[in-house]
């Protein structure tokens, strides 16, 4: 009997709009409503970090009505856990408050680079004083007196420029952010809707350089938003319909910003039979459904500017790649290397045990399919991209790979197995 992926799937609310709802619903004044807000780790971290922070939230099913007013001096140190997200941000917002805070994080965000948000939000006016000058815990003397700057961002990194957009609210003059090729926009997107003095072009192309700029004075109003669902988290999905013989899925309510979906024109170019099959615009995202079909896939090449626009996506793209006929050729993603794991070496190291041909270079990865894959014990590094990646690699393995660590999926996906469970069918 053969398994195949069948039906119709609803990945979990996105994390990167459920944190910035939840910083901007925060800052707003009045009650904002967050419907469908992803309710796992990385984003509880940022919720509890508020409620330390003197903001009331009330948290039902499904459901966060946030009281945004001003931030009170939290009484002990904020713990950001995992999530890189919820600690560079909130350096930013907490580098202009009238009160001094520290931000810790569990041993993975420890070791994870805090220099790329202390630069800019030093030369601002921040007094941040971090491990070793770049590590959690991070101690901010807070200081009301930011002034504005221009930034030019050495890599492209949409929390690096959130950190330095939320400091730029309240510093004094034009705060202007330039990154090589965009990153993904959500808060650039919110903050336009939500009245502050932003100016980006949702336009631009994704491939030339980014320029955003915000000045102070502009007061936020509430708001009531659904987060829609989550690209990165349906990316796992799209890999195991195409790599699956005779799946066929349709993933409805995905966000489609394409600041996040450059997953999409190297699947085309790899030969997946991958399609939007509706789309609309919800609050400040495009939305849509996704149809995607076994496919048989060829090999390609990954360029630099393309990694900022799918940077959460490399590993079950690596995945893909072990059944692709031909090479694929990552390049320009050292950005990889300070995830949650160092996820270049993570992916050679375990995609190797399964059989897979993969080599890791200083800037990326060399994949050779397509090979069979067998089963084996694997670690995940406590990274929850590794620990998905390698069980989607076990629906087509030929012996059982186990994820050591699996749990670590809760950051972003608690249900991940359930909901692949209701999707694979017998046929
Ligand atoms: C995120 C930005 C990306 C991404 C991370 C979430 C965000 O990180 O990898 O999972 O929500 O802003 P970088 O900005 O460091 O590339």
């Amino acid at each position: 009997m053969k398994r195949v992926l069948r039906g119709t799937y609803s990945p979990p609310p996105d994390k990167s709009i459920t944190h910035r709802a939840l910083f901007f619903s925060a800052l707003a004044h009045g009650l904002s409503v967050i419907k469908n807000p992803l309710a796992t780790g990385d984003c509880l971290s940022t919720l509890s970090a508020f409620k330390k922070l003197g903001i009331q939230v009330s948290v039902q099913k499904k459901i966060w009505k946030v009281r945004g007013g001003l931030l009170k001096r939290p009484g002990t140190a904020i713990n950001c856990q995992n999530s890189g997200t919820s600690m560079r941000l909130l350096a930013g917002l907490l580098s202009s408050q009238n009160f001094d805070s520290t931000l810790t994080g569990d041993a993975s965000l420890s070791k994870r680079p805090m220099k790329r948000v202390m630069v800019p939000l030093k030369q601002m006016g921040a007094v941040i004083h971090a491990k070793d000058g770049n590590f959690a815990p991070l101690k901010i003397q807070g200081n009301p007196n930011l002034r504005a700057i221009n930034y030019q961002l050495p890599v492209a990194s949409a929390q690096v420029k959130s950190s330095i957009l939320l400091a730029g609210l309240s510093a004094d003059g034009t705060t202007t952010v330039t990154e090589p090729t965009k990153s993904r926009d959500h808060t650039e997107r919110m903050l336009k809707q939500l009245g502050a003095k932003i100016q980006f072009n949702p336009n631009s192309p994704l491939s030339s350089p980014n320029k955003v700029s915000i000045k102070k004075g502009g007061r936020l109003k509430s708001f009531s938003m659904t987060v829609p669902g989550d690209f990165s988290s349906a990316a796992f999905f799209i890999a195991a319909a195409l790599i699956v013989p005779g799946s066929d899925i349709v993933i409805k309510n995905v966000n489609l910003n394409p600041t996040r979906t450059g997953l999409f024109p190297i699947l085309k170019r790899m030969g997946a039979d991958i399609k939007i099959i509706k789309k609309s615009l919800s609050g400040f995202e495009p939305v849509g459904d996704i149809r995607v079909k076994y496919s048989t896939l060829k090999g390609t090449d990954i360029r630099k500017d393309e990694i900022p626009l799918m940077i959460d996506e490399v590993p079950i793209l690596a995945v893909l790649a072990t059944q692709a006929r031909g090479k694929t050729e990552v390049s320009g993603a050292e950005e990889l290397r300070v995830k949650e794991s160092d996820r270049l070496k993570a992916l050679a190291v375990e995609l190797g045990k399964l059989g897979a041909d993969i080599k890791e270079k200083p800037d990326g990865l060399v994949i050779q399919g397509p090979t069979a894959l067998c089963g084996a014990v694997c670690e995940s590094y406590h990274d929850h991209r590794i620990a998905m990646s390698l069980a989607v690699a076990n629906l087509i393995s030929q012996g059982k790979i186990t994820i050591k660590n699996f749990s670590c999926t809760k950051v972003s996906y608690p249900n991940f197995l359930g909901d692949l469970k209701k999707l694979v069918k017998n046929s």
